[in-house]
Formats: structure tokens, C-alpha cells, sequence
């Protein structure tokens, strides 16, 4: 039922702040009075000592899955301070990558159904490593045969471009994070701050939900343009990639997710003042690596949309020349929750204009059960 909206994707997108919610209901822990803020996923509990004393925890999944991974793998190493590596599953079984009893293999699945996602499953649990679901779908078959894991809670997601199953999937591996690091007196503040940031975390989507009309301006000058390029890093690295994947999925626009940390590689040399670019440079520990990437891009005459955290346009833009989006700033590690949601509507509002199928992109299939 889509209610009073025209389709899944947009009741999907809209509805975040409520999924969000659903999302963590139960599972966070404020106020008690020994032990303060904390953490409790039931799926995981009887496990976490183990997964604790691993050597390694790989992520794996596919498409938008994999990209909700890579958002929340930095806040997984600073928490646990254990290397986390990331697998596309298809490239985990053509390469039969090493997968050892000592690991700890993590599989995101919306759908708990993903044909590439449920092998490397078999594959990890035939070399013994412990394997945690992360999945969407109660009863699919990638929560029936990890050993453990969490439900997202997100509700049906009908609409084949994932939307809340990402943000919720961030969020439950941000939790995740809290959980396997465990409380210590050096972290205590950093956990407490992440916590206090989940439970405002709805409230900050439905904030940054108001730029849905800025959005729909933004389609309306990108509709007919070839290419699109999306500039991330750190915790945004993930942003680009998903918010490319949402725009080429959907609207059928070649769009490029880009480490920014790579622009000079490569990449750079694309840019003139045609083709649109869009910088994420909300603030974190890497902001100002991002301000130069926007003075380097601008140089070159580069046709920037910048996204920036409330009040920061000024520095994001020399010479006043960028389009900017100014989106709420939350906590480094839950931002691209956030930063994600103006490229979903972005995404949503491209295929509208442009008149393609929203909820069902040609070619493409809401569960890929085939490898
Ligand atoms: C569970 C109940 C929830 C109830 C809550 C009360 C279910 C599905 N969930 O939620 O209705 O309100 O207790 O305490 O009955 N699992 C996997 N792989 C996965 C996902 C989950 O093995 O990919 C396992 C978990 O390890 C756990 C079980 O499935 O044993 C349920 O997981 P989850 O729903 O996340 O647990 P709770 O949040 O505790
Ligand atoms: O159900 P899953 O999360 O395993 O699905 C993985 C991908 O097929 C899926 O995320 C796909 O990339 C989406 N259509 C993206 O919007």
C-alpha cells in the first residue's frame, strides 16, 4: 500500500525516520544507572566474546548491501581496533579468497535471498569462520543458516532501488560497532556520543527530508545531462558509491561514485565545465582534504554541487560559485545515514522527470537469486 505517495521508492524514502526508529527499538540502553549508555542486540549477545577474539571480520554482500558495509567499516575498526575487510560476494568466489576458523564473516542482505551472498555463506561456513547475518527479510535463507546475527527491522522494502534497508543496515552495523568494542574508559565518551546520536538519528532524517523540493529543483537542471560524477571519502566513500548506484539504477544516468582521495589518479581529467560534480564535504576529520578538492575541481572549472554541513556554504564554495546542499551534521560515524538521503531523492525525482519506470527499473530484479 503506498498510501497517499505516487510510489514504493518515494514512501520508502520518506518513511525513514519511522523504519529508522523500528530499527533500534529495544536495542539501545540510556540512563541505567551503573552502566550508562549502551548496546544490546539479542541476535548477537552470546556471541560477541568470540567474535571479539577474532582476527578478522569480512563484510560481505552485494550492490547496495556491500556499500552500507563500507559506511559503517570505519567506525567498526576504531571500536574493535580488529582489521575489517570488505567482499563483493561474486569476487570472494571467483577468487576462493582465504577464509580462515579465526574469522568473523559478516553477510548483508536485505533480502536474506542474494544467490552471490548466500555461496560465499556456504563458502565461509564450510572453512569454519563464524557467520553473522545482517538481513531484513525474518526467516530468509542467509538468517537461517548464519550462526547468528541481527534483523534489521526495517519493514518491507518494496521498491527494487534500496532506500530505508540502507539506512537501517548502517545503523544496525554502527550498533554492531558499540557492541563488539565493549566498554572501556578510553572509548567511554566516543560510545556515548554515538549513542545519544542514534537516538536523535530519526529526528535528523526527518530534518534533512525537508530539502525533497531543493531536490527536485536539482533534477530538474541535471534530467538531461549524459553523466554524473559523486565525490566522497571516509565515511563518505559510501555515499558516492550508493548515491551513484541509486541514480544509475533508477533514473538510468551514468553516474560514477569516486574516492576523492583518488581524483588526481585518474578521474581529474574528466572534469570541464560541462559535466556535473557532486563534492560530499559535510565536516569531519577530513573536511579540509575535502576543501581542496573543491579548490583543485573549481580551478579546473569544475560544475560543482557541493554538499556541506549546516552553515558551512561559505566553506565550501570559493567564489560563490557552487551549488550547494546543506545538510543537518550529526556524528561523524552516522553521517552518511544522513548524506545519503538528499541522492535518494535526487535519484527519485531524475527518474520521475525523466519518465522512467521508478519501482521497476528495466532489467532488474528485487532479489538476485541467480549468480
Ligand atoms: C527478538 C525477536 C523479536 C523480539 C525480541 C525480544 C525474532 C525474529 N525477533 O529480537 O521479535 O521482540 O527478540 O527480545 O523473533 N539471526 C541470525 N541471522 C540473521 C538475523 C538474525 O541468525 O541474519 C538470529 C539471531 O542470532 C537471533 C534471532 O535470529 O537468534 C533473532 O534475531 P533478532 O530479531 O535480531 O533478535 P532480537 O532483536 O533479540
Ligand atoms: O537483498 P540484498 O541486500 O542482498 O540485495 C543486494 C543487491 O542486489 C541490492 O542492494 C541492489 O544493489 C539494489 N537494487 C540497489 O538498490
Amino acid at each position: 500500500n503506498k498510501g497517499t505517495y505516487k510510489h514504493y521508492m518515494q514512501k520508502e524514502i520518506h518513511e525513514q525516520p519511522e523504519s529508522l526508529n523500528t530499527t533500534m527499538r529495544g536495542r539501545l540502553i540510556r540512563g541505567g544507572s551503573s552502566n550508562g549508555k549502551n548496546v544490546l542486540l539479542g541476535g548477537l549477545k552470546d556471541h560477541l566474546r568470540t567474535i571479539r577474539r577474532s582476527r578478522r571480520i569480512l563484510f560481505i554482500g552485494c550492490g547496495t548491501s556491500y556499500n552500507a558495509a563500507l559506511a559503517a567499516r570505519p567506525i567498526l575498526e576504531e571500536l574493535s581496533g580488529i582489521p575489517v575487510t570488505m567482499e563483493i560476494a561474486s569476487d570472494l568466489l571467483d577468487r576462493k579468497g582465504p577464509i580462515y576458523r579465526e574469522d568473523t564473516a559478516v553477510f548483508v542482505s536485505q533480502s536474506g535471498e542474494t544467490a552471490d551472498t548466500l555461496n560465499a555463506l556456504e563458502y565461509a561456513l564450510d572453512n569454519g569462520a563464524l557467520c553473522v547475518g545482517i538481513t531484513n527479510a525474518v526467516g530468509s535463507a542467509i538468517a537461517r543458516k548464519t550462526h547468528c546475527g541481527v534483523h534489521i527491522n526495517a519493514g518491507c522494502e518494496i521498491g527494487v532501488a534500496s532506500t530505508k534497508a540502507y539506512t537501517s543496515q548502517i545503523v544496525v552495523m554502527a550498533m554492531l560497532a558499540l557492541a563488539i568494542g565493549g566498554n572501556t574508559i578510553s572509548n567511554q565518551s566516543r560510545r556515548e556520543a554515538i549513542i545519544d546520536g542514534l537516538f536523535d538519528l530519526p529526528n535528523k532524517v526527518r530534518e534533512v527530508l525537508k530539502l525533497n523540493q531543493e531536490m527536485r529543483d536539482l533534477a530538474s537542471q541535471l534530467v538531461a545531462e549524459q553523466s554524473l560524477l559523486m565525490f566522497g571519502r571516509g565515511y563518505n566513500y559510501a555515499t558516492a558509491l550508493e548515491g551513484a548506484l541509486k541514480v544509475k539504477e533508477v533514473a538510468l544516468m551514468h553516474t560514477e561514485g569516486i574516492l576523492a582521495g583518488e581524483m588526481k589518479h585518474g578521474p581529474l581529467a574528466l572534469v570541464d565545465e560541462n559535466l556535473p560534480i557532486i563534492v560530499i564535504a559535510t565536516h569531519d576529520s577530513c573536511f579540509s582534504k575535502q576543501q581542496s578538492v573543491i579548490q583543485q575541481l573549481h580551478a579546473r572549472k569544475g560544475r560543482l554541487i557541493v554538499m556541506c554541513s549546516r552553515g558551512g556554504a561559505a566553506s565550501v564554495c570559493p567564489g560563490g560559485a557552487s551549488r550547494v546542499i546543506e545538510v543537518p551534521q550529526v556524528e561523524d560515524c552516522l553521517q552518511p545515514v544522513i548524506n545519503i538521503v538528499p541522492l535518494q531523492l535526487l535519484a527519485y525525482h531524475l527518474t520521475v522527470l525523466r519518465g522512467y519506470n521508478v519501482d521497476q527499473p528495466r532489467n532488474l530484479a528485487k532479489s538476485v537469486t541467480t549468480e
